[in-house]
């Protein structure tokens, strides 16, 4: 059987408070819980799943640089740096893999300043607004861009 290379979920500043920031807005769930549902959706199609937070633009710029020759996919919640990162943005067009973009919350229905993503224009798609489930969606999205068959 072919080993196809791990999905990258990656995620910006202040999702580690996940499940106790804003919870109205963001839900109860952990990180440690979304974790486990890119995981558990991952492996019904054989994937691995390499999950990351940082505080740190820098720090998701080297993983992004690191999912170049070590991923199949990026999965990228860049939270607020989403409304401003030109370099993430860079970043992400640096590579050859699939780049999805999620949310938890619609940004859209939400401040006029989350309205701009710099994230969308070098991304494949983008699904937000589902709590944890975007997530879940956004690895489905994964496994069919790369041609990965569930069990
Ligand atoms: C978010 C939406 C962003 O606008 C916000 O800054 C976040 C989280 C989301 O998942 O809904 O930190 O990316």
């Amino acid at each position: 059987m072919m080993m196809i290379q791990p999905l990258y979920v990656l995620n910006g500043p202040n999702l580690n408070l996940l499940g106790t920031r804003e919870p109205e807005i963001y839900g109860y769930h952990t990180l440690a819980d979304v974790q486990t549902a890119c995981e558990t959706r991952a492996a019904t199609y054989g994937l691995s799943v390499v999950f990351h937070q940082s505080n740190h633009e820098g720090e998701l710029i080297d993983w992004i640089h690191e999912a170049r020759g070590q991923g199949s996919a990026v999965i990228l919640n860049a939270a607020g740096l989403t409304h401003t990162s030109i370099a993430l943005h860079d970043a992400l067009k640096t590579l050859t893999i699939p780049a999805i973009e999620v949310h938890l919350s619609n940004p859209h229905r939400r401040e006029a300043f989350r309205h701009l993503s710099h994230i969308s224009t070098a991304a494949h798609g983008v699904i937000a607004g589902f709590g944890m489930k975007s997530y879940v969606l956004a690895v489905e999205a994964a496994a069919d861009l790369i041609g990965a068959t569930s069990a």
